[in-house]
C-alpha cells in the first residue's frame, strides 16, 4: 500500500500543499499519496483518528485546526511547543508527534532564498496572533540584535514578548511606540492583508535597505507592501517562499530526504507589481 499523507483544514479546496508535496515526491523519487481533507469543524480529532486508522503516516494542519492538533499530540517538539500550535503531525504506532515548521520555513526563506541574514539585524514583527507567535523562536535563534513585536493591541504584544524574553532580545509594543525607530527587516504577521487593511505603522520604520515581508501569499501588493514601496523599500516579498520551505521541512521530517525548493518557488511566484484580484 502506498504511504499516505494529507493536509487537513477547513476550507481546504484552495490549498497548494497537495501540489507542492506531489512535486517533492516526484523530484525525490518517493512513492507516496498526498491528498486534501476538509476537516469537520466539530470533529477534528475524529477525522485525524480516521486518517490514522486508514494507515495515514502524516498530516499537514492548517486553519482553523493548528491549536487543536497541538492538543491532540502525545509528543510535542520544541518549535510546536513554543508556537502553541502544530502545522505538521507524524503518526508512529500509538505516538502522535507534533511539529511546527511555519517559523523555520519563514527564517529559511528570508536567509537562504532572499539572502538576508538575521544575525545582528533589527527586526520588526507586526502582529501578536498565531502567525507571529509561531515565528518567534526560530527568529530569536537566528540571533537578531533586537526583535520588536508590535501589535495594534499593545498588551498582547507585551505579554507574548514576555513569554519569549529568556530566548533573546525581544520586546513588545504598540504601533505608536515605533516612531523614530528603524528596522532592517519588517514582517507583517497580522491578518490585516486578508481584509485589505493596513497595520497603522509609521512609514519611517523601514531602513533604506530594508526587506519588507508579507506572510500572506498570493495577494500581490498588499497595503503593507505598498506602504513599504512608497517609503522607498525595493526588497519586497510575500509568503510563497515560506509556504514551500515549511512544506520541504515537513517532507524531510516524514521521508528523511529534503527536496530542493528554489525552482518550485520561482514557479509559484507572482510578481509583486499589482494587487492580485482574488
Ligand atoms: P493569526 O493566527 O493568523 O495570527 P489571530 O490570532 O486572529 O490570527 O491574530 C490576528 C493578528 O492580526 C492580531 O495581531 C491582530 O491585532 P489585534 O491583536 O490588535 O487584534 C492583527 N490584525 C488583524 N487585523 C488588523 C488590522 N486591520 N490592523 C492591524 N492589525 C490587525
Amino acid at each position: 500500500m502506498t504511504d499516505r499523507y494529507a493536509v487537513i483544514g477547513n476550507p481546504i479546496a484552495h490549498s497548494k500543499s497537495p501540489w507542492i508535496h506531489r512535486q517533492f515526491a516526484q523530484a525525490t523519487a518517493q512513492a507516496l499519496d498526498y491528498t486534501a481533507i476538509e476537516g469537520r469543524l466539530d470533529a477534528f480529532a475524529d477525522d485525524v483518528a480516521r486518517f490514522c486508522a486508514a494507515g495515514g503516516l502524516g498530516l499537514n494542519v492548517t486553519a482553523p485546526f493548528k491549536v487543536e492538533a497541538f492538543a491532540l499530540a502525545t509528543h510535542t517538539l520544541e518549535r510546536a511547543a513554543s508556537a502553541g500550535a502544530t502545522n505538521a503531525m507524524k503518526f508512529d504506532g500509538d505516538r502522535i508527534l507534533a511539529e511546527n515548521f511555519d517559523g523555520i520555513g519563514l527564517v529559511n526563506d528570508v536567509q537562504v532564498n532572499l539572502g538576508v541574514a538575521i544575525r545582528d539585524k533589527r527586526v520588526l514583527m507586526l502582529g501578536a496572533g498565531g502567525a507571529a507567535r509561531g515565528a518567534l523562536l526560530p527568529f530569536l535563534q537566528a540571533g537578531p540584535q533586537a526583535l520588536v513585536l508590535a501589535n495594534r493591541t499593545r498588551r498582547k504584544a507585551q505579554d507574548l514578548a514576555a513569554n519569549f524574553s529568556a530566548m533573546g532580545p525581544i520586546e513588545g509594543c504598540g504601533y505608536d511606540d515605533l516612531r523614530g525607530e528603524r528596522f532592517d527587516l519588517v514582517l507583517n504577521a497580522t491578518s490585516a492583508s486578508l481584509t485589505g487593511a493596513l497595520p497603522a505603522i509609521p512609514a519611517s520604520v523601514f531602513a533604506p535597505d530594508a526587506l519588507a515581508y508579507e506572510l500572506v501569499y498570493g495577494k500581490g501588493l498588499t497595503p503593507f507592501l505598498t506602504q513599504a514601496q512608497q517609503a522607498g523599500v525595493t526588497r519586497l516579498a510575500d509568503g510563497v517562499g515560506m509556504l514551500v520551505e515549511q512544506a520541504a521541512e515537513a517532507f524531510a521530517w516524514w521521508r528523511g530526504v529534503r527536496p530542493a525548493t528554489r525552482a518550485l518557488i520561482a514557479d509559484m511566484t507572482v510578481p509583486l507589481t499589482t494587487q492580485a484580484l482574488a
